[in-house]
């Protein structure tokens, strides 16, 4: 990751906290320390999403939890996140073969309710705050 990447994860992920559990606005600090204790320890995989060539947002992967987020920046919504999706699916796939691909969303969030069937989650269960879902191993 660069420090371009850096920025570009803390401003996505900063215009998505609406959607996300902790919703604290982070800062450069914060996203250096994300990278050098999660990103470059392998426990996090980052993608970096294109829009036309341009960074739209990332995808982040923890690896232990088998759980995937995406965070777009607000001006390149529309268009890409599913298609980022079932690119990191594939990919995640190459390394964890034999694990399901899993993500918490929060039931108020419609755009991403939206976007999940669409791309090959299926959902496994709800709670008051979260729908559940996961990416069949069968997803190729
Ligand atoms: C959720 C998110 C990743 C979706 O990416 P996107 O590029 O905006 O969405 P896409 O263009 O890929 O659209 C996928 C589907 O979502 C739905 N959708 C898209 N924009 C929508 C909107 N503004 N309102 C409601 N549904 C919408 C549509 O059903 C669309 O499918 P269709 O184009 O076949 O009709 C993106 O909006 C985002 O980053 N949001 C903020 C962060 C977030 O919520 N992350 C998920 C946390 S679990």
């Amino acid at each position: 990751m660069t420090e371009d990447d850096i920025q570009l994860v803390v401003d996505a992920r900063n215009e998505s906290r609406g959607f996300l559990t902790s919703q604290n606005e982070i800062t450069y600090a914060d996203g250096k320390r994300y990278w050098e204790n999660f990103v470059q320890a392998g426990l996090i995989d980052v993608f970096i999403c294109l829009r036309d060539g341009v960074p739209a947002g990332f995808i982040d992967f923890k690896r232990a939890e088998c759980n995937i987020g995406i965070k777009l920046l607000e001006k390149y919504r529309s268009g890409v996140g599913r298609t980022a999706l079932e690119l990191a699916f594939r990919r995640i796939r190459k390394s964890e073969p034999t694990k399901e691909i899993l993500a918490d969303i929060k039931n108020t969030n419609t755009t991403m309710l939206n976007t999940a069937p669409k791309c090959g989650f299926e959902l496994v269960d709800a709670d008051d705050i979260h729908h559940h879902w996961r990416v069949p191993l069968e997803f190729k």
